[in-house]
């Protein structure tokens, strides 16, 4: 197995392993440390079932399953196991077979309207699109580092609120109220600032832009102080744009990475099947 760190802010490649078969514990040890280093880590040439997957990604933890919420017609390349997320534009009948089309997804932060947000993200490559698509990765210890100190003031003890109600492609979600007002929204609230449970390194947690609000502070400053920090944490300089190819394999640390998609043409297929890892008891928490 070898490692190669991006030449980017985050990322490396691992090559040479299959994970089609079980990895040695000792492999495994060197993948999580290499993952809580990089943040991303990128397996090219994967040729994996939907066993395989859940095997791998059980590795790390418990796996979340996908809300009822979400669409779960099947065929046509879709995962089956109830463990995979379908991420796809695919439709059969009419019906798609997973979730978020083929629109751009904005940056954001796997699900951090929960409480008790993934702690890591896996999506496998299974078909894409010839252009369009690509997912950015972008290092929020990085960013936190390199951020003026009197910006980085003006966050320390805030803490923002995460809309539940639209997925990052801004669909209302089924059974969500429309969000008239960002100052009415529900959702968890995050420490903007905080502590990486495993490595203990400051890190900034935004989750996403659309309807975030820092509690305590006027609507007009909040949103003055998002678009100041967001204008500043998506920088190039703190981020890795990933071109798929079908076999890739990519697991984030959810905790330490903020993410976006391009959007593609919906006459081409895209079908990534995706787990969402819960962390191993007693690491699930940021602390502030
Ligand atoms: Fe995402």
């Amino acid at each position: 197995m070898k490692i190669t760190p991006l030449d980017a802010a985050l990322g490396a490649r691992i090559t040479d392993l299959d994970l089609s078969k079980t990895v040695a514990d000792g492999e495994f040890e060197r993948i999580c440390a290499a993952w809580l280093e990089h943040a991303v880590l990128i397996f090219p040439n994967q040729v994996l079932s939907e066993n395989h997957l859940v095997a791998f990604s059980a590795r790390f933890g418990w796996l979340e399953l996908p809300p009822a919420s979400e669409s779960r017609t099947r065929g046509d390349g879709g995962a089956v196991l109830p463990e995979i997320w379908n991420i796809s534009n695919v439709k059969v009948s009419g019906e798609a077979i997973g979730s978020l089309g083929n629109l751009e997804a904005e940056w954001h932060t796997d699900m951090s309207y929960l409480e008790n947000p993934p702690t890591a993200s896996i999506l496998y490559a299974r078909e894409i699109p010839d252009q369009g698509g690509n997912t950015s990765f972008a290092n929020m210890h990085a960013a936190l580092e390199a951020m003026p100190k009197e910006l980085r003031r003006r966050l320390e003890g805030k803490s923002v609120i995460h809309d539940s109600a639209y997925t990052s492609v801004g669909e209302l979600r089924k059974g969500a109220t429309i969000v008239a007002d960002v100052s009415d929204v529900r959702g968890a609230v995050h420490a903007a600032i905080r502590k990486h449970p495993e490595s203990g390194r400051p890190v900034l947690y935004m989750g996403r832009r659309l309807n975030a609000s820092f509690i305590d502070l006027p609507t007009q400053q909040s949103e003055r102080l998002l678009d100041e920090v967001w204008a500043f944490c998506t920088q190039p300089e703190f981020a890795y744009e990933h071109v798929w190819t079908v076999g890739d394999l990519v697991i984030w640390d959810n905790r330490s990475v903020i993410h976006r998609r391009d959007a593609f043409d919906n006459g081409e297929r895209r079908i990534m099947w995706r787990t969402q890892v819960k962390a191993s008891a007693g690491t699930s928490q940021l602390t502030a």
